[in-house]
């Protein structure tokens, strides 16, 4: 179904891998309607699906950026803004995905590849990772929502400087700002990724996306965050799982949640 993106289940875990190693998995266009269709077709219709792990194929890049080879034909405003909104309306679909999304990055995650990173719901990052938004290097900024994303990680000052001067960081640093949450040796970041997902995996699956949803509207001008946590507190207090969850708790054993 898919030509460049690897999707495996493993468990009730969806291991995303795009290959395109020759290219250091840069985002060219069919990557770019690959993931559209995987995060608004595909994965939303896997009822059992507790989390998606997205990762680079090969040992040295998660993904490299846009692909700048398919850059030749840009050369209006136009163009240049329609090529952004695509990798915006996909970025959000992987934000605002109801259930977890961990990008494990497995080596360079570069322009579009580290907003790719960052649009995801936690970063994992082996130890050679490098990080970075060099778009300046090529005349444009960063345009898949980069200028926006590492403002909110890694606030004003440094955004600014590491989009100015196009330099990289290596993990530890990433991890130092608060981009990455977990630095692992090299070749464990998926282990590391499913990890976390499998401990997310035994909570309440309602809870676990409406506290997506809701820390999505502290971002979301013109959204009052408070008022989308009450309205969503709302919403899991009336499921089942609250039910089971506040018995299992008095009866001193593991909740057995059904996602209702
Ligand atoms: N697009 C297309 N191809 C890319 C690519 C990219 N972003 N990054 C790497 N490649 C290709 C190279 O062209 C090369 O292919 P060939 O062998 O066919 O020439 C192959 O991947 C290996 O790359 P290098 O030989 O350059 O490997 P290296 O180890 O010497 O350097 C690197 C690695 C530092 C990551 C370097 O490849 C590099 O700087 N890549 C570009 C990074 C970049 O500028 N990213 C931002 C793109 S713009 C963007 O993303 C805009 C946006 O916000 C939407």
């Amino acid at each position: 179904m898919y030509e460049i993106l690897d999707v495996q289940q493993d468990g009730n875990i969806a291991i995303v891998t795009i290959n395109r190693p020759k290219a250091l998995n840069a985002l060219n266009q069919q990557t770019l309607t690959e993931l559209r269709h995987l995060f608004s077709e595909d994965l939303p219709k896997r009822e059992d699906l507790s989390g998606v792990i997205l990762t680079g194929a090969g040992e040295k890049a998660f993904v490299a950026g846009a692909d700048i080879k398919e850059f030749t034909g840009i050369s209006d405003d136009e163009q240049g803004a329609k090529m952004a909104r695509n990798g915006h309306e996909i970025f959000f679909l992987i934000e605002e995905f109801s259930k977890p999304v961990i990008a494990a990055v497995n080596g360079f995650a570069l322009g579009g590849g580290c907003e790719l990173a960052m649009a995801c719901h936690m970063r994992v990052a082996s130890e050679n990772a490098r990080f970075g938004q060099p778009e300046v290097n090529l005349g444009i900024i960063p345009g898949y929502g980069g200028t926006q994303r590492l403002v909110q990680y890694i606030g004003k000052g440094k955004a600014m400087e590491l989009m100015l001067t196009a330099d990289m960081i290596k993990a530890n640093e990433a991890h130092r700002l608060g981009l990455v949450n977990h630095v692992v040796p090299k070749g464990e970041a998926v282990a590391k990724a499913k990890e976390i997902l499998t401990k997310i995996s035994t909570k309440g699956p309602v809870a676990v996306a409406k506290v997506i949803e809701s820390i999505n509207a502290y971002f979301q001008n013109g959204v009052d965050g408070f008022e989308r946590e009450v309205e969503k507190f709302g919403t899991t207090t009336a499921t089942k799982d609250f039910q089971e969850g506040a018995a299992a708790f008095i009866e001193k054993r593991p909740a057995n949640f059904q996602g209702c």
